[in-house]
């Protein structure tokens, strides 16, 4: 099957001085859509474990790393070569040890690193700038050397120093096998009834451990409301007997509901958040159950007695008197964090309950004091991303699955009503913990970095396809990383990393070959508010200075969402400096996950602002689409766009929007969506307005005029949906295309 490409021949822009530029890149022709969505999609089974360099830490909106690797290959690849070979010519350099030394790729919004990474790994050399710290910190500590037996060594003398210190704070003791691990402590949130000040629990069901998979394996827990016993309870059951005191209950009731609650002492009916208001800080919580591990590794819910309770007061009074210095910074105000705001969270430490901040202190305390300089950032990275999984603001997952839903599991940061702690140092049953995490994270990324790998996928098989790893087609990741532009050019060294606004960079003039990047487009997550959750542990361990020296990681230049005028003014401020460091023939390549219908316009706008014009867009499946949310099922989103931009003053603008744009649009449009019918893929009507919107703005942007580009654009918007509509509606049933897929198989 071809390749699913705007072709824009007829419109062929007249160049400037004449000639094309000399030489065109395979990513201004074609793109290999269908074959490096499919790669893709498996990679998005397991990005942790297929891409571990970028997950060392948490980021927000990572992508595919074979996306990222396929673009580099269009940037770097001449289109004649991949002509010649057919359309894929990406296809055929992907397996293959392709390596481009003098090329000069560049990532202004670098966030985990996937661009940098990928283009290192094809030997170009790179640059990554990130205005965010938190950023810049994982990318340089993923991109940088380590010796791996030095980084064993240094977890087994934090190891032998504190970890029986930290375990100690997570034991059990029990009638059958003494004192025991303890994996999960199981807390509630309470508040006062306004009506008669009893406490109230925020349960909103009795069940409160079931597995990931309730109809497979129905068996879950629930808890007594009378006397706090724990009972084996089947999802479903309306009706528990209590074993311990015989009250009966309805184990899927608890006194909250969605905002309000009912006070089981007077029966009256509050909103949840009125009494939140009433306390002067964030509401308590109690400990109601427990997992420990017993001696042949299986576990056991138990109720909490006076041993856990006795723990967890020890712990706090460790807290209080020890002089730990644990960070206590006050939360900002914004888009993503005004809900724990209203919860009376005024400062990032409110988050961990004392036990976790007592040993959270120690490790970083520990990791503050290892003096080679890289060992201490690795650490500090790790210790950072367990942040995530060992506050208050985690909750069960269930059983059969990796058992903490995280901190930032809804992007803004919600109070969690019963939230979960886990044992920070871990035992081997342990997911999120310190010593698992170092396991899953570090030295995975390490061995990753040491024998980088590609998934392939095998033919068609009855049973599905395979998929392996193929190794020794890439570079070792990692090596000396510059920190300024003049250390970059005069070494040899291939990598260079900074932080600070990419509106203002200390790069040359004229020496990038391709920009190639993925912007922060209107999507609602304000990195830097959620950022500053780390970053605030990330100061303490690294020293208050040069980029942890300001107390947030917001900053007036972030390209974020808020304010569309206020976003599109910075994306131009970045693509103007893109212009500046672009060769005069290099490419501007990004990819654009579609948003708020504003955001069109907006890339529009930037990208004729700082000089730009677009010479292809290609679509390319969405590793979002997992994360869409079921009110949006009916049309989920499973296309970005990548756009291929080059300097505007190659070619000769037209002079007006061209008379048949629209009708060629459509025309093209439906093309495509056949193409992916072809290849069994029924788009959903928002992917079909992604389509059409590139094309639009493909020829948009080749028009001299902003103002009258902008208001073709917005004249234009309902038209399109209908003709969007259109489209999408003539498409084959998704039955059908099942169908033809199974005889194609047989
Ligand atoms: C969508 S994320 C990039 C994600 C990345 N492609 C990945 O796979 O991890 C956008 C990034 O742009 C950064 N950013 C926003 N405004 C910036 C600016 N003015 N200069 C540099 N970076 C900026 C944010 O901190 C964020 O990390
Ligand atoms: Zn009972
Ligand atoms: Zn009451």
């Amino acid at each position: 099957m071809g390749t699913l490409t705007h072709k824009v021949a007829e419109i062929r822009p007249i160049y400037a001085n004449g000639d094309p530029p000399q030489q065109r890149k395979a990513i201004e022709r074609s793109f290999p859509f269908v074959e490096i969505s499919e790669i893709a999609e498996r990679q998005s089974w397991r990005k942790d474990v297929y891409q571990p360099v970028y997950y060392i830490h948490k980021w927000w909106a990572r992508r595919l790393s074979s996306v990222f690797r396929a673009i580099v290959l269009g940037a770097c690849a001449p289109a004649e070569g991949a002509a010649a070979r057919g359309s894929d010519g990406v296809l055929d350099l992907f397996y293959k040890p392709s390596r481009f030394p003098d090329t000069l790729i560049y990532d202004p919004f670098m966030g985990s690193g996937t661009t940098v990474g990928e283009a290192h790994k094809l030997g170009c050399r790179v640059i990554g700038r990130d205005i965010n710290p938190v950023s810049y910190f994982m990318v340089k500590n993923a991109l940088s050397t380590h010796d791996i037996s030095e980084v064993r060594q240094t977890f087994k003398a934090i190891e032998r120093d504190v970890s029986s210190r930290i375990k100690a704070y997570y034991k059990a003791r029990t009638e059958h096998y003494g004192l025991v691990d303890v994996l999960y402590y199981f807390w509630v949130k309470f508040v006062p009834c306004p009506c008669c000040g009893a406490q109230v629990d925020l349960f909103d069901s009795r069940i409160f451990a079931r597995n990931a998979r309730p109809s497979k394996q129905p068996e879950a827990k629930s808890l007594c409301p009378a006397c706090e016993a724990i009972n084996s309870t089947m999802v479903y059951q309306t009706e528990v007997k209590c074993d311990q005191c015989g009250t009966s209950y309805n184990p899927q009731e608890g006194p909250a509901g969605r905002t309000n609650a009912t006070c089981s002492h007077c029966q009256s009916d509050f909103p949840i958040i009125e009494a939140v208001r009433t306390l002067d800080r964030p509401p308590h919580h109690r400990m109601y159950a427990k997992v420990i591990l017993r001696p042949d590794g299986s576990k056991e819910y138990l109720p909490i007695d006076e041993y856990d309770q006795a723990l967890y007061r020890e712990a706090s009074a460790e807290l209080r008197t020890g002089n730990f210095a644990y960070p206590q910074v006050a939360i900002e105000a914004g888009y993503n964090t005004d809900q724990v705001l209203n919860y009376n969270y005024t400062h990032w430490h409110q988050m961990f309950n004392h036990r976790q901040l007592l040993c959270l202190s120690i490790l970083s305390e520990r990791i503050r004091n290892i003096e080679d300089d890289s060992l201490r950032a690795l650490f500090a990275c790790l210790l950072s991303g367990c942040l995530e999984f060992n506050s208050m603001f985690c909750s069960f997952k269930g059983e059969g699955t990796g058992a903490v839903r995280h901190t930032f599991s809804h992007h803004i940061l919600k109070p969690e009503r019963t939230p979960l702690e886990a044992n920070l140092w871990g035992t081997p049953e342990s997911s999120g913990s310190f010593s698992t995490l170092f396991e899953q994270r570090i030295l995975r990324a390490l061995e990753y970095k040491e024998n980088p790998f590609e998934l392939q996928l095998s033919d068609r098989t009855n049973g599905g396809r395979q998929s392996k790893k193929v190794f020794n087609i890439n570079r070792e990741v990692g090596g000396e990383i510059a920190s300024a532009y003049d250390d970059f050019q005069r070494g040899d060294l291939g990598i260079y990393l900074s932080c600070g606004s990419s509106s203002h960079t200390d790069i040359e003039d004229g020496v990038v070959d391709a920009v190639i990047t993925d912007p922060p487009f209107f999507d609602n997550v304000h990195y830097s508010q959620l950022a500053d959750f780390f970053y605030v542990w990330i100061r303490e361990m690294m020293g208050r200075e040069g980029i942890f020296q300001a107390e947030t990681t917001r900053s007036s230049e972030e390209v974020q969402q808020t304010d569309s005028r206020r976003f599109t003014d910075n994306l131009i401020a970045v693509f103007k400096d893109c212009h500046r460091v672009l060769k005069d023939d290099g490419l501007l390549i990004f990819t654009y996950h579609h948003s708020r219908p504003e955001g069109w316009s907006a890339i529009l706008e930037a990208i004729h602002e700082a000089g730009f014009y677009i010479e292809a867009t290609h679509p390319v499946k969405s590793e979002m689409s997992v994360a869409i949310p079921k009110q949006q099922a009916k049309s989920p989103i499973d296309t970005d766009i990548i756009i291929v931009g080059r300097k505007l003053a190659l070619i000769e603008p037209f002079p007006e929007v061209p008379v048949n744009l629209f009708s060629e649009c459509v025309e093209e449009t439906s093309e495509i969506v056949e193409a992916f019918n072809e290849s069994n893929r029924r788009l959903s009507c928002s992917d079909v307005t992604v389509i059409m919107m590139a094309r639009l703005i493909t020829t948009l942007s080749r028009a001299r005029d902003l103002e009258k580009i902008l208001s073709y654009l917005s004249s234009a918007e309902r038209e399109i949906g209908a003709v969007v509509e259109g489209v999408w509606t003539q498409q084959k049933p998704r039955e059908m295309l099942v169908e033809e897929r199974q005889m194609r198989l047989f």
